[in-house]
């Protein structure tokens, strides 16, 4: 995931995003019909030691992107060598094609054996954020293993996605497994830092060649454990949608002159006053459009009296419910798009009357607003036309992707999730108020989905971009075990089948 959010991100999450139930479920089915037997998602002893070395080999390598344009290209290079010698077997199998996109991003294609079915991607990045060795218990890039766990940086954002997906094809080939739907797997090297030269380049490959994708499966969302302490199952979160984002640039220009003899107003008292009406002033609450309405509603029954009445009757509380979520900062922002002033920048000299001042503000925009709108209500806050504005860079929030019974990305990540983690009983839709590569990938297909397949405890989300990241062996293996099974029930048809949990 891109930007220190996640915490905010994942604690969010948890204060809101529940439950869905599994209303309408499909099945999976036509293995049987064709007379391939599945593979069953057991790993020998050698295999699952081979598996979490490789991790820890990748964790090795410091594959980090510093800056929009700085980025390790020693190790991304070394990293491209590491993953041939890891996965020898998928690099060998004729159905499979390996391409190096924009230097250090890597597309594989693999060819179905039955071109009419649509195929879909996977992707993850094989970047990480920067991790100075203050403060962690094991040096970062280190790769340790220690009571059952392996730490270092992108160990959950997002090698573990990267080697996951690539361990499971590895053991299917090896397997004399072919797929009957093809499919594409998308590694790119800057997404902590924007996907332009990664994702934007697979996507525009793609898009080149006249791709249409059923689905995609992205990183942002977990499987998540111990949030709420009157929930005594863990749940699965898959994200639909995603926040957008707008740095804006404000400038205030003034003649310059000597300050003893001051006008009444400089540019930085003139910058000051309009930015303190922003702040005060917050962008509209938005609960009720985009998917988090849906979402407490589903997950009312969940909770105990009261809180399963008023979330059940948002007819009437709602209005109380959206502002019971604007005190906290977190929830916060879930229902509306959100103002930070993250940089100011005024005067030269001591006697002198500032010539300019300048401020930047970050806004992550609501899924049902767009940049242009942000920009209109902030010219109408600010009210002074001396404020010039500058779009440093933006984009809209990413559509909704469908979550009902039709939708088969949605339904193939539910059915996974229930087979893989058998005590989850409800998946539900939530939004990632982070950013990752998918929105590079928005012309190729209506559905994405964004699922790491992966428990995660409150503890562990400040260590995503934080200290001491680090993810459990067994955790590992099932993630791997989840993308295994994935992509074999990708090739089977998901019919109706009866609902199992009704709402
Ligand atoms: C870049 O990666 C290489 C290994 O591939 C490592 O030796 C080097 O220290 C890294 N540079 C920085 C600045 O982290
Ligand atoms: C999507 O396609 C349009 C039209 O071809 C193009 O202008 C746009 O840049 C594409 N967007 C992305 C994210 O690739
Ligand atoms: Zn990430």
């Amino acid at each position: 995931m891109a930007r220190p959010f996640v915490c905010v991100r994942a604690l969010a999450t948890v204060l809101l995003l529940g439950i869905a139930t599994v209303s309408g479920s499909m099945g999976l089915r036509g293995q049987e019909h064709r007379g391939t037997s599945r593979i069953p998602s057991q790993f020998s002893a050698e295999e699952r030691f081979t598996m979490k070395e490789a991790l820890k080999d990748a964790i090795k390598i410091p594959t980090v992107s510093f800056g929009p344009e700085e980025f390790n290209t020693t190790a991304l290079a070394e990293f491209g060598e590491f993953i041939y010698k890891a996965f020898p077997t998928l690099f060998k199998t004729s159905f499979i094609q390996h391409e190096v996109v924009g230097e250090y991003s890597h597309l594989f294609t693999v060819q179905g054996s039955d071109p009419s079915l649509q195929p879909y991607l996977l992707t993850a990045h094989i970047d990480v954020v920067p991790a100075p060795a203050e403060g962690w218990e094991v040096p970062p890039f280190s790769g340790l293993e220690r009571d059952g766990f392996i730490h270092g940086r992108g160990t959950l954002d997002n090698k573990n996605s990267v080697m996951a997906i690539l361990q499971a094809l590895e053991l299917l080939v090896t397997r004399n497994y072919v797929p009957r739907r093809s499919f594409f797997i998308a590694l790119g090297h800057d997404e902590e830092v924007s996907g332009k030269y990664g994702a934007q380049k697979i996507s525009a490959l793609l898009q080149a060649r006249g791709v249409q994708l059923a689905f995609i499966m992205d990183e942002c969302g977990f499987v998540l454990d111990g949030f709420f302490p009157s929930l005594k199952k863990p749940f699965a979160m898959v994200s639909v949608s995603e926040k957008g984002a707008l740095n804006l640039k404000l400038q205030v220009n003034m003649t310059p002159g000597h300050s003893s003899a001051p006008p009444k107003e400089t540019s930085i008292g003139i910058l000051a006053a309009a930015i303190s009406r922003l702040e005060q002033t917050s962008l509209p609450n938005m609960f009720g459009d985009g998917p988090l309405k849906k979402t407490m509603q589903l997950l009312a029954n969940e909770f105990p009296f009261p809180t399963n009445v008023v979330l059940s009757n948002l007819w009437l509380f709602r209005p109380l419910v959206s502002r019971l979520l604007e005190r906290n900062y977190i929830t916060n922002a879930f229902i509306r798009t959100t103002t930070a002033v993250t940089m100011f920048n005024a005067g030269i000299k001591i006697n002198v009357i500032p010539p300019v001042a300048e401020a930047t503000i970050n806004f992550r925009i609501h899924p049902a607003q767009t940049v242009q709108e942000v920009i209109d209500l902030v010219k109408n806050i600010m009210a002074d036309d001396r404020v010039q504005f500058h779009v440093l860079s933006a984009f809209d929030p990413l559509p909704i992707s469908p979550s009902d019974d039709q939708a088969f990305g949605y339904q193939l990540l539910r059915q996974t999730i229930q087979s893989v983690f058998p005590e989850v009983n409800i998946v539900a839709p939530g939004t990632c108020i982070g950013n990752t590569d998918s929105r590079h990938y928005t012309n190729l297909t209506t559905d994405i989905y964004r699922f790491n397949p992966l428990y995660l405890q409150p503890q562990d989300f400040s260590s995503i971009h934080g200290l001491n990241e680090k993810i459990s062996v067994q955790a590992y293996e099932t993630q791997v075990k989840f993308m295994f099974e994935l992509i074999q029930n990708a090739d089977t048809e998901l019919s109706q089948v009866p609902h199992l949990h009704e709402l």
